[in-house]
């Protein structure tokens, strides 16, 4: 995934498109470049971070150009595959999104009409398509492009004396902000939010010619009008507010998170939500998700059998696009932060092809997903910056948790408490964050490991796998999350005194067997480190050192002990180190298969 922007207006471009590709850099940062237009186009372009661009780059004069943060597909980080990318004459700059799954073909036909292609890119046949069919008019140009190109993009073109961009999107996000007498293209809303909070959503097939003064969108060479909407995300949203890393603040954040989120319904007296996929003679639930989400809707599968009394599977996105079942009487839910996850849309597609209605639980209006569902949730996370989930993983396990008592066959009694319980979580993650110091001491000596086992069972297992991807993917520990059950098939054989385990110890129907656990892992050596509630008198005996998390019902344990898990990820990669938002060969939203 990468992130694209395109500026035109009566001020200089420079500045304005690298502020908005520090905004998106989070999409991708191996390599980043700008192209700027006042009569010949100006690229300036290498493979490094915007602000190393920023410090190095001579001043380019005018108010037209495009930018481009990379997470390299085709081609190494490198100076030549960093974008824009130009035609031969090098009038035309093109940003790319996406993957052009015919450029072989396409750069194979146009080598032999005479182009002459320089990076190992597939965006670079772009350009080249619209020289060769450039007559005069460059929106009929780049519309003729696009009928060659197969694969999925969103991009915009800038053509040397042309006042005007060209924009177009299919299966890669693309919005227009609208401003006073300037307008602004980008791949997603914190991009634009220091000008402007009025946006147009592009749809797959769209055209967009973008001048200073106006916008107009054309789709198969027709017209058409595209709803104005206002963003509520504010600039502070999006800004790191005195902390030190996105991912610290976004950990801070999840309290209010949870009443954003729980917000519209939490006051009502009981929870009564209306779900299209629940209707009828559904006989069991479906959740498919990628990644961190796809831990909430493992969650969400304990959850649901536990209320609903309903079997629910909870499947990888992008696995179920290999699957040959047939799906009868079963209720789709899709979980996706960013709404934008290519194995995620294909996997809606083929559901939605197979009968079934999906609802989708997303965090961003007008993504992709929201489009292809029959109903959407939306989570009230706000943006999320650092590259790491972690409020968007709590509001998904909030929707869950209220859209499943909706549904919940438990008594009123039950029912009254989980409310309860629910309306108090704000404050109990609070009472983890506050414990903050103390995680961060009791986990310093974690960082010097490199292997790190995370167990749990039941409805923390799936936190055991999420405390685990934290880790990993901003500590560069290798770190597994394990059935605790499971270890003794197999992982055991890699314990030893460098290798701590980390378990996660509820009160439930699980906490005798975790302690047979821990026992077990104690005399194989490992350092235990225990994830308990506080006043478990027992643990403090077992492990060698233990992170107590405030009491709560059973069901909700997942949410204080994973907001732990956060911030023991975080200050071990911190210890370390490492470039904790921007952790690397990663990027936020991955619209690649
Ligand atoms: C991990 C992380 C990823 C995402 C995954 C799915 O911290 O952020 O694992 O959870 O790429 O992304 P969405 O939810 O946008 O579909």
């Amino acid at each position: 995934m990468c992130g694209i922007i395109g500026y035109i207006g009566d001020k200089q471009a420079q500045p304005i498109l690298l502020n908005c590709l520090r905004r998106l850099e989070y999409r991708g940062y191996d390599s980043c470049g700008i192209a700027v237009t006042a009569g010949s186009i100006e690229v300036y372009k290498d493979a490094v971070r915007v602000e190393e661009l920023t410090r190095v780059m001579p001043k380019l004069d005018g108010m037209a150009g495009i930018g481009h943060t990379r997470w390299a597909t085709h081609g190494e980080p490198s100076q030549v595959n960093a974008h824009p990318h130009l035609d031969c004459s090098g009038n035309i700059a093109v940003v790319h999104n996406g993957v052009i799954s015919n450029f072989q073909l396409l750069k194979q036909q146009l080598t032999g009409e005479g182009h002459n292609f320089i990076s190992q890119t597939d965006t670079e046949v772009i350009p080249h398509l619209i020289e060769k069919y450039y007559d005069g008019n460059l929106e009929k140009a780049v519309e003729t492009a696009l009928r060659d190109i197969e694969g999925s993009y969103a991009l915009i073109v800038l053509m040397a004396g042309e006042p005007k961009l060209v924009a177009a999107r299919k299966d890669s996000p693309l919005i227009i902000g609208i401003g006073d007498r300037e307008n602004i293209i980008a791949s997603d809303v914190p991009a634009i939010l220091d000008y402007t909070d009025r946006v147009i959503y592009l749809e797959d097939g769209d055209i967009g010619i973008i001048t200073k003064d106006g916008i107009r969108v054309r789709r198969h060479g027709t017209k058409v009008n595209r709803k104005e909407h206002k963003i509520s995300w504010s600039v502070d949203d999006a800004q790191k507010a005195g902390y030190e890393h996105f991912m610290l603040k976004e950990i801070h954040e999840q309290p209010k998170v949870i009443r954003d989120t729980l917000g519209e319904y939490i006051q009502a007296a009981e929870p009564v939500v209306d779900l299209a996929v629940m209707r009828g003679d559904i006989e069991s639930v479906l959740i498919l998700a990628c990644g961190t989400s796809y831990h909430a809707a493992l969650v969400g599968k304990y959850i649901m059998e536990e209320l609903l009394r309903i079997p629910v599977r909870a499947e990888l996105a992008s696995e179920f696009n290999y699957c040959a079942q047939t799906l009868a009487r079963t209720g789709a839910i899709a979980i996706t932060q960013s709404g934008e996850t290519a194995d995620m849309l294909k996997a809606m597609k083929k559901l939605k092809d197979m009968g079934c209605l999906v609802l989708a639980i997303t965090n961003v209006v007008g993504s992709s997903a929201s489009r292809i569902a029959n109903q959407t949730i939306y989570t009230r996370a706000g943006p999320e910056i650092s590259v790491a989930a972690t409020k968007s993983f709590m509001a998904q396990l909030m929707v869950l948790y209220w859209l499943m008592m909706s549904y919940s066959k438990v008594d009123a009694r039950r029912l009254t408490d989980l409310i309860m319980g629910l309306r108090q979580l704000p404050e109990k993650v609070q009472q983890v964050l506050d414990n903050e110091d103390k995680i961060m001491e009791g986990t310093k000596h974690l960082s010097g490991y490199e292997n790190v086992f995370f167990i749990g069972r039941g409805i923390n297992f799936p936190i055991a796998l999420e405390g685990a991807l934290k880790l990993k993917e901003i500590s560069y520990i290798h770190a597994e999350g394990c059935a605790a059950g499971e270890l003794k098939h197999g992982p055991f054989a890699l314990l030893s005194e460098n290798t701590p385990v980390i378990a996660i110890v509820a009160q439930d129907n699980t906490y005798e067997a975790m302690l047979t656990n821990i026992r077990e892992v104690k005399a194989r050596g490992s350092p235990l480190i225990a994830l308990a509630e506080e006043g478990d008198g027992a643990i403090g005996q077992l492990a060698d050192s233990v992170i107590t998390v405030p009491k709560v019902d059973a069901i909700f344990s997942p949410v204080v002990n994973t907001v732990a898990l956060q911030l023991l990820a975080y200050y071990t990669a911190k210890h370390r180190g490492c470039p904790i938002d921007t952790p690397r060969n990663l990027a936020k939203s991955v619209t690649v298969e």
